[in-house]
Order: structure tokens, then C-alpha cells, then sequence
């Protein structure tokens, strides 16, 4: 069963594949010709939108199923901040480490038992007839003091789940992917697509 991830981000991809496992052959926008150079619009204020956004999109433009995944991090001290606006929290071009510092900044004077976050993950799926569906994922926890670890990517440095001391780029995939927002909206994507089929 062929899968088009509506996203360009490489680590998504990897992580989507292995959680995914041998059911499903996944490929990014990039891979088929038909989407390399459509241009995807995020302008929803909720995850779940722009999920949708983007499934539809790249399924309309390549007619066939798409996937796709809108997520970030929601921390409580900051009124749900970065949110939807994850990816852009420090400017358009700013690197995955000046998102983390501006995030830790901002978090500066906030004990560590005031740190809760949750990572939220939002997972469209669209066929070519425009049939679609969209399911969800949290994952919760704590935003760490420092940065720590070096696997995963984006605010996995800066993120510890709650039930373990250390952020997910220490825990590592195999962990990550065991207990994180994505592997929960997938699990329920899975179901889902298996039913359409
Ligand atoms: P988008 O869903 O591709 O728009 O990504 C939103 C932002 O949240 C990006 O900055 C990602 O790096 C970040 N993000 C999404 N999922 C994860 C995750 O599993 N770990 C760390 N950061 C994530």
C-alpha cells in the first residue's frame, strides 16, 4: 500500500517509516514528481487544519493517497506557545537550535515543576475521490533547563516525557517512537486507512 507524506522534512519521513513499519510504502513530496515543487500553506490555527491543508493538496496534485502530519509543542507556561507556530518560533530561516534557546529564554525564571508541555501531533489522511479524515496524538511532559542529547529533532532536545528523566534526543528513537504524539495519531491513522481499503 502506497503512502505520499505531504512534508519535505527528511527526519519525519524516517521516523513516519519506522513507525510504520513493512505495512505501507511511504514516500515524501520530493520523491514523486508529481508534488517536488507544489508549495504547501499552513495557515490554520489549529493542528488538525492544517493536517488537512496539506493531505488534501498533495492527494489532489498527485491522485493518490496522501498523509500528512501537522504537529508541535504546546507549553502551558507560555499560554500554549509556539503551538502552531512551532516551526516559525524564532523567524522563517532560524535553525532547530535558536528555536530551542528562544524557547528556553522565554522559560528562564519558570521552575522546573511549572515546565509542562505537550508535544501534539495531527495526522490527515485524503484520497484522490476527497474522501478525508484526520486523527490526533499527545504526547506529555516537561521542558528540560538545558538542551540535552543529540538524536531525533527539532524541540526533542529540550523535551523530557513525563514517566522519564531524560529529554527524547537521549532517549532515542526507540523510545521516542514507542511513546510519542506521532506513534499515537499513527496507530490511530493506521486504523483508519485499513478501514478505506
Ligand atoms: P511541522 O509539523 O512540520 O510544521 O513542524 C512543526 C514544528 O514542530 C517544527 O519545528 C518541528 O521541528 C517541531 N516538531 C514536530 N514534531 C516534533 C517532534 O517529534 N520532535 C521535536 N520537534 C517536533
Amino acid at each position: 500500500m502506497k503512502l505520499i507524506l505531504a512534508t519535505r522534512n527528511p527526519k519525519k519521513i524516517e521516523e513516519i517509516r519506522s513507525i510504520l513499519g513493512h505495512q505501507f510504502e511511504v514516500a515524501g513530496m520530493d520523491a514523486i514528481s508529481a508534488s517536488s515543487d507544489l508549495e504547501l500553506i499552513e495557515d490554520c490555527q489549529t493542528f488538525a487544519g492544517n493536517a488537512i491543508i496539506k493531505a488534501v493538496s498533495v492527494a489532489k496534485t498527485t491522485q493518490q493517497l496522501a498523509l500528512a502530519d501537522d504537529s508541535g509543542l504546546v507549553v502551558d507556561a507560555l499560554d500554549g506557545a509556539p503551538g502552531v507556530h512551532s516551526a516559525r518560533y524564532a523567524g522563517e530561516n532560524a535553525t532547530d537550535e535558536a528555536r530551542n534557546q528562544k524557547l528556553l529564554h522565554e522559560l528562564k525564571d519558570i521552575p522546573y515543576s511549572q515546565r509542562a508541555a505537550r508535544f501534539q501531533c495531527a495526522i490527515a489522511m485524503a484520497d484522490k475521490e476527497g474522501k478525508i479524515e484526520v486523527v490526533e496524538g499527545i504526547c506529555q511532559g516537561k521542558i528540560a533547563r538545558q538542551p540535552k542529547g543529540d538524536q531525533g529533532f527539532g524541540y526533542d532536545p529540550v523535551f523530557v516525557p513525563d514517566e522519564y528523566q531524560q529529554t527524547f534526543a537521549q532517549l532515542g528513537v526507540t523510545v521516542k517512537n514507542r511513546i510519542s504524539h506521532r506513534r499515537r495519531a499513527l496507530a490511530l491513522a493506521v486504523k483508519v486507512v485499513q478501514n478505506w481499503i
